[in-house]
């Protein structure tokens, strides 16, 4: 066999193989390559597999020639994951064939599935999941036994609520399927059948470990026979080794995801944006409709505990100067708008903000898909439903709709997840008459944000626009190797200036990139205008910050980061801020 033949069986290529050719084409190029390289051989060509990944091209080699015509992304990607995956075994441990360290591991899924994350010599960090592994007769019975359940199983999962319900039920339901079918499955070997079956059936299958990552925040599929990634903690984005193989999978994981938010997806509604159960947020697209690459999705895992000032301060997110202006203003009623890109933590940003808010005071939020998490108890949370079959008999109801309702609740504060359309004009025109109001916006600038709330869809007048107080723009910056969050600019929205027209603002606080810390300009309209609004002396004013800014330092140096321990500091000091400033001079 010579080197054409392998050549054109490879570029012979389909965009798609089933686990047998796979084989096939392993097998041919082992061969090809122990002909070459004699003993080296095997270890060359995972050598040469590895190196395929790797962006530089002189590397890549003989390898690369093959998978360089057509399409051979998909093809490299599907030969490198089937080797990670047969090799998964002998990648971890440290006397690998192929040069890779292992920086860190941890349980997943006690003890059947841990996380291992290994840097490779060129460089590439990955995220490996490894799963308890199955022998051939696991394997066999596990399909054995997954038949059987749909065989016998009539019942809806979602129909019986919580997850560790239809756990139980489902381990019971195997027993059963075990003693009447007298099959001969051990204890442990009945554990790790029952940790996959539980893991297909109730959770989210193959990137079940993923969702159990506390560490990671993001996960994206972007098509079939791609290496699904992962937005780490610590590593930040890194390819796994989990990868749906055939569109079929893919497309089949779509449709079960997209049952679990309680929508339909379909080539007529190839697009869904929705919650899953545990409140991540999903987007998903079907097939090649909208997507090249066929079926894909990004969940936005949902944190149990939402992200309190404490944890902001940590980050360096904002300073603690700003958190207390933030709350002063807040708490008056100012308006906040958080602009700034995709991801960049604005809703996280306004959840934080929406804590500094009264204890009592009556708040309605408003969102496409539900994200906040507030600890008032008279907060009302409104989800916009889209219409959905092809008919569109069930009404839409859109954020306008509910952001026009809410006013008659006669709420003190508005949140708005994200403004985009129509709603803008309600919400400012809401701000314009008092009412508190917190909401997002993407844009880049102040100038972005104020340009966007002027031209279509939103079309809001000049002199309204100036009724927003302030403007806080977040940013994902570069810090040395990592990318950080911060509030880059926060400005105040002054007025219009008489002979331009133009909106004038005021920055009042801004991040300084060479030290990482954030500069004050020294003077603050919207403090003043408040301040004589409220009829209060300036001078109390400005200690009453000095005193909330020393609050939130004492919670970061003491690190009281958790949610409930914030928002009860923060309920303690509306109800007697002499008393828990004394418990913190005090060191308790
Ligand atoms: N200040 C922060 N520091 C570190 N990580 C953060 C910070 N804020 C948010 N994150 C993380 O970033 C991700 C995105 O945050 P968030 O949903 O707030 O962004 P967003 O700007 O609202 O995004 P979108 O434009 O999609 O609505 C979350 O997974 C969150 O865990
Ligand atoms: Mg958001």
């Amino acid at each position: 066999m010579g080197q054409e033949i392998l050549v054109n069986e490879v570029v012979n290529l389909k965009t798609n193989y089933d686990k047998k050719e796979m084989q096939l084409i392993r097998r041919e190029l082992e061969s090809y390559y122990q002909k070459k390289y004699g003993k080296e051989g095997k270890k060359r060509l995972r050598y040469d597999i590895e190196a395929l990944s790797t962006p530089n091209v002189a590397k890549k080699g003989f390898l690369s020639n093959i998978f360089s015509r057509g399409d051979w992304k998909i093809g490299t990607q599907q030969l490198y994951n089937s080797v990670i995956n047969t090799q998964r075994g002998r990648y971890l441990s440290a006397s690998s064939a192929i040069q890779m360290t292992e920086l860190d591991r941890y349980y997943l899924n006690k003890p059947f599935a841990e996380a291992v994350i290994v840097k490779e010599s060129t460089g590439q960090i990955k995220y490996l999941v490894s799963e308890v592994p199955l022998s051939e007769v696991e394997k066999k019975q596990l399909n054995q036994i997954k038949e059987l359940l749909t065989d016998e199983l009539n019942v809806d999962f979602k129909k019986l609520g919580s997850s560790e319900k239809t756990v139980s039920y489902l381990k019971k339901q195997i027993q059963i399927i075990i003693k009447n079918y007298k099959l001969k499955v051990d204890a442990t070997s009945l554990d790790k059948i029952a940790y996959y079956i539980v893991r297909d059936y109730v959770y989210f299958d193959k990137i079940d470990p993923l969702m159990k990552d506390p560490k990671i925040e993001d996960i994206s599929c972007n098509g079939y026979g791609l290496p699904i990634f992962v937005w780490h903690q610590q590593y930040e984005s890194i390819p796994t080794n989990v990868v749906f193989q055939a569109a079929e999978e893919l497309d089949k994981f779509i449709v079960k995801l997209t049952y679990m938010t309680g929508r339909a997806i379909s080539i007529a509604q190839p697009v869904v944006d929705a919650s899953l159960p545990d409140q991540s947020r999903i987007q998903l697209t079907y097939e090649k409709e909208v997507t090249r690459r066929g079926s894909s999705f990004t969940i936005r895992k949902f944190r149990e505990r939402p992200f309190t000032i404490t944890d902001l301060i940590t980050f360096n997110t904002l300073s603690p100067e700003m958190a207390a202006y933030f709350w002063y203003t807040i708490e008056r009623q100012a308006s906040v708008i958080v602009v700034g890109g995709t991801a960049s933590g604005k809703t996280v940003t306004i959840n934080m903000l929406s804590m500094f808010i009264k204890p009592t005071a009556k708040i309605v939020s408003i969102e496409d898909t539900p994200e906040l998490q507030l600890p008032h108890e008279n907060w009302l949370p409104s989800v916009v439903r889209t219409g959905f079959g092809v008919s569109g008999k069930i009404s839409e109801i859109s954020l306008y709709d509910l952001l026009k309702n809410a006013m008659r609740q006669r709420p003190e504060y508005i949140i708005v997840g994200e403004v985009r359309g129509a709603e803008a004009y309600t919400l400012v025109q809401a701000i314009a008459t008092g009412h508190g109001g917190l909401a997002t916006l993407h844009a880049d600038s102040v100038e972005a944000a104020i340009h966007r709330l002027e031209s279509e869809p939103m079309n809001i007048p000049r002199p309204l626009i100036t009724t927003i107080d302030v403007v806080a723009v977040q940013s994902r910056v570069r810090l040395g190797d990592k990318s950080v969050r911060r509030i880059v600019s926060v400005s105040e929205i002054v007025g219009i200036d008489p002979l331009t027209k133009d909106i004038l603002t005021n920055e009042i606080f801004k991040w300084d990139p060479r030290t990482d810390s954030f500069v004050y300009s020294g003077r603050s309209y919207v403090l003043e205008k408040l301040v004589k609004r409220h009829g209060v002396v300036f001078d109390a004013a400005t200690k009453e910050l000095e005193n909330r800014k020393q609050l939130i330092q004492w919670m970061a140096e003491n690190q009281v980061r958790d949610y409930k321990d914030v928002v009860e500091f923060i309920r303690s000091y509306y109800l007697d801020s002499a008393g828990v400033l004394e418990r913190i001079r005090k060191g308790n």
